[in-house]
């Protein structure tokens, strides 16, 4: 075997050990980034670009790039026809340009913006559901020579590969916000119904999330608590009116009403599906006001017994409760909301997570979700 044919050999192999990863939990972008460094190196290319569609903003974006000026390309866009990628997306077929400069659609922007300069180039789209939603684009094959038509069939091969994982995580991200937004706003409609706990369950789901990563909860598992976080109050919904909404302290009567909400709540959760991603959801809607030392309620469970997630919200619901103004009494400020917390660690909340909590306030020098806001908005 020559050298040339075991250089191929072993280019083609880690080119195909990037694509196994795209069936892999790897983020997208990770995978395309070592997709265009493998090709561009099979393909004896001196840089490679990953350009994606967004159709929100209507433009074209490079996604992932390898060459010695792909920081400045990273920030390059695209309208949506502009270019040659834009020619090869609009038109579906992939482009073979020996010299880029004779050619009228050919954006030299580009290379301005990025300090490269362009001479060879083979773009091809990114076919997915019979749709282009991007191209992949090789620049200038090493010692000046031309790519050919063998390059440019082995480049579309595995662009269709790519072109379908990346249409799944796009579908997959979509959905991922589709749900969230449907669960922000189904949290908000249960504030709208209480006017003095406007924002609870927002404000309740940013403390969780703040305590889930100061005790290094992943990202994923932190998106999850979330959204169990914004949905604990659910079961209100089945609480009448005239005990949610009355102004004055509640009866005992009206407060075991209001005590059915974890049930109620649990109820409503657990007919959604698939069971498994919302199971966390259905155990902290349930479990958020049970406490440490079994005082709690509905189903008095005591330590170990009560899942993490439904510490964690059961610590951010007081702390929100505490802090917040009811027409009979004012709310404690975050210094002395947080003072309460500490005295009721062991008996009623982890301690551990009590000092997670109250550490993440610290970190914030006790600044309210309120006050943080309105300095973000300045
Ligand atoms: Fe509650």
């Amino acid at each position: 075997m020559s050298e040339e044919t075991r250089y191929m050999e072993n280019e083609l192999l880690n080119l195909l050990d990037a694509f196994k990863e795209l069936n892999s939990d790897l983020d997208v972008k990770v995978v395309f980034q070592n997709i265009i460094l493998q090709m561009a190196k099979l393909l004896d290319a001196e840089a490679g670009t990953l350009w994606v569609t967004d159709p929100d903003r209507d433009v074209i974006k490079a996604t992932a790039v390898y060459g010695p000026t792909s920081s400045n390309i990273l920030k390059v866009e695209l309208k949506m026809d502009e270019g040659i990628v834009g020619k090869v997306i609009c038109s579906g077929k992939l482009q073979l340009i020996s010299d880029v400069s004779t050619d009228p659609a050919w954006a030299p922007r580009v290379d301005k913006d990025s300090g490269f300069t362009t001479k060879s180039m083979l773009t091809v789209p990114l076919i997915a559901k019979g749709k282009a939603i991007g191209a992949m684009q090789l620049l200038n094959k090493k010692n000046g020579q031309n790519f050919t038509r063998k390059d440019a069939q082995m480049a579309l091969v595995l662009a269709n590969q790519s072109a379908l994982a990346l249409y799944n995580s796009q579908m997959f991200e979509e959905i991922q916000n589709i749900n969230l937004s449907m669960i922000r706003t189904l949290a908000k409609t249960l504030d709208k119904r209480d006017p003095y706990t406007a924002g609870h369950s927002e404000r309740v789901a940013t403390y969780s999330k703040w305590m889930a990563l100061k005790i290094g909860l992943d990202t994923k598992t932190c998106e999850e608590l979330y959204k169990a976080a914004l949905l604990h109050d659910i079961g209100k919904i089945g609480i009448p009116d005239e005990i949610l909404r009355k102004p004055t302290k509640l009866s005992n009567e009206e407060y075991e009403i209001i005590k059915k909400h974890p049930e109620i709540g649990a109820d409503i959760l657990s007919t959604m599906e698939p069971k498994r991603t919302i199971m966390n959801a259905v155990e902290t809607a349930r479990y958020h006001h049970e406490r440490l030392n079994g005082s709690g309620y509905p189903d008095q469970l005591a330590g170990k017994e009560i899942p993490l997630f439904a510490k964690i919200v059961g610590i951010a619901d007081t702390f929100d409760a505490m802090t917040t103004d009811r027409p009979y009494n004012k709310g404690l400020s975050y210094h002395e909301a947080a003072k309460e917390l500490m005295t009721c660690k062991d008996t009623h909340f982890d301690e551990a997570l009590v000092i997670a909590f109250l550490t993440a306030l610290e970190e914030r020098k006790y600044i309210t979700i309120e006050e943080g806001h309105a300095l973000e908005g300045r």
